[in-house]
């Protein structure tokens, strides 16, 4: 086996033991864009093999990203960071001599997967053996040594804490193999400046790792105890992504609304990004219901950029799971929140993440868990199987659903929440919706697309719209995962692929 350096040894948590994606294919999602499988948009294409001549003075880097968007803003850091070092971005993976995956390890699914993606990615490695493929992020963190002994042609394993090093990191891997796997307490990465992709959306971690510690949930051990950024960072780094054109902030964190640096709440940072000129919409992802106080139902409430939508993860319909799960909510508890958000703000527009199989849940909590979602009525709804992560508390007990009747849990609430969906999506035909424009959709480049304020994707015909501006769009059809404005052919929205990220 390969010497491993070891080039920061002391892990301030028990990181033994693996963030947040949602996989598609176990998933139901409406929002395809934000949560499918490679989120870069460098994806691997097909084709002629490009002439590569090395020069030792050369730094191309490829960076692929999978899972949440947390790892998609992680990755704009890396771009960031390397920029500043000398490497260039390429967007094919055979140009380059750095190759960095940025991994997840939310479900044993998200690993197998990038396994068969390392072992694509190694050709390009034993045809040069000067390139350094590194991993980063989630799996990287799950696994550490381990990845290398599995996949020997990897150099480099650094996890979500280790970024600010990277620069030296890739060196040390180009002479021996290398783990960057120290979690901190306090990093967070404030000061340093994203490359970020175009577009409209600028992605803010405001807050790192999670200290809620579900029983099924992997994030703790790999990303860390949770931290805030400085709010002035936070302020200061809104006000840029405005300077640059970004029409909307997205603020993240594991447990977004948890956020707190003295005396600044998650409501006060709405309040004072509300205030930043350019920016049109201020969304985040994902808030615990716990931490949901009526202070930030408030300031959602009173800020005109916050749009009237949420992502409230349920999990389980079942008191039971919800406390075997370590919740910290009942479902009553959550329904009372529900009523408190659309006191608030109506017709808010809800979503949520629902895990089925978790140890012990009976055909009885099954049943409350698919009444829980028709009483909330959410807009839609991520579904996933529960997957033992090793690590997590929950991996010690027996699992008691098999994956047959998982899938047929799955099944039923995906086939359920998209019928709710349509309906809900029809109701709005007729009306008129407020897009922020994202661009063309991918099947017909005439037809463009953007996010209603509902947070729903909206197509219409382009008529020289320039992306980021807002536009009213008149809905004539639906889909269960998108509006169709008047004048978009309905067939090709049949499948909600032909809308890209
Ligand atoms: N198995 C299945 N789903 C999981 N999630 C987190 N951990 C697991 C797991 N072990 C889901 C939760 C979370 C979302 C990001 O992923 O629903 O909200
Ligand atoms: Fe995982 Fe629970 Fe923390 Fe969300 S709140 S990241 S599900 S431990």
């Amino acid at each position: 086996m390969r010497r491993i350096h070891l080039s920061l040894l002391i892990m301030e948590v028990p990181a033994e033991r693996v963030l947040c994606l949602r996989e598609f294919t176990d998933a139901f999602c409406h929002d395809l864009g934000s949560r499918s499988r490679r989120v870069s948009p460098n994806e691997p294409r097909k084709g002629r093999e490009v002439a590569y001549n090395p020069s030792p003075m050369e730094r191309r880097l490829y960076i692929e990203t999978y899972g949440c968007q947390m790892n998609v803003a992680d990755s704009e850091l890396m771009l960031g960071q390397l920029g500043r070092a000398g490497y260039r971005r390429v967007e094919r993976a055979e140009e380059a001599d750095v190759i960095l995956v940025n991994t997840c390890a939310i479900r044993e699914h998200a690993e197998q997967r990038i396994y068969g993606r390392l072992g694509e990615l190694t050709r390009y490695k034993l045809r040069r053996p000067g390139v350094v493929l590194g991993v980063a992020g989630c799996m990287a963190q799950h696994l550490r040594a381990r990845l290398i002994e599995r996949v020997p042609q990897v150099d480099l394993v650094v996890g979500p804490d280790g970024y600010r090093r990277l620069p030296e990191l890739i060196d040390e891997a180009r002479e021996e193999p290398t783990l960057g796997v120290r979690l901190s307490r306090v990093e967070t990465y404030g000061e340093l400046v994203p490359a970020r992709a175009d577009g409209v959306r600028a992605w803010v971690s405001i807050m790192r790792g999670c200290d809620k510690f579900c029983t099924f949930c992997i994030v703790p051990y790999v990303r860390g105890r949770e931290r805030s950024l400085p709010a002035d960072e936070v302020q200061r780094q809104v006000e840029h992504a405005a300077a640059e054109g970004f029409r909307e902030i997205v603020f993240l964190g594991q447990t977004v609304n948890a956020y707190r640096d003295g005396e600044v709440d998650f409501a006060e940072l709405l309040i004072r990004a509300n205030r930043v000129p350019g920016i049109v919409r201020i969304r985040f992802t994902s808030p615990h219901p716990s931490d949901m106080t009526d202070r930030a139902i408030d300031a959602m409430a009173r800020c005109e950029k916050v749009p009237p939508h949420l992502h409230l993860p349920l999990q389980s319909g079942s008191d039971a799971v919800l406390r075997r799960m370590r919740r910290i909510y009942s479902i009553d508890e959550y329904g009372r929140l529900v009523e408190r958000i659309r006191r608030a703000i109506p017709g808010i527009a809800l979503s949520t993440d629902i895990i089925v199989g978790f140890p012990g849940e009976t055909e009885e909590d099954f049943e409350a868990t698919r009444q829980a979602m028709a009483r909330i009525g959410y807009e839609s709804a991520f579904i996933f199987k529960y997957s033992p992560r090793p690590g997590a508390r929950s991996a010690e007990w027996p699992e008691t659903v098999d994956d047959r009747e998982k899938t047929r849990r799955i099944t039923l609430l995906i086939e359920e929440q998209k019928a709710r969906s349509l309906r809900k999506n029809e109701s709005d035909v007729g009306s008129t919706v407020e897009v922020l424009v994202e661009g063309p959709t991918k099947r017909t480049p005439t037809e463009w697309f953007g996010k209603s304020r509902h947070f729903k994707t909206t197509v219409f015909p382009h008529r020289g719209e320039r992306v980021g501006d807002l536009l009213s769009v008149r809905v004539a059809a639906a889909t269960p995962h998108a509006l169709l404005g008047e004048g978009v052919r309905a067939a090709a929205f049949a499948a909600v692929e032909d809308v890209p990220a």
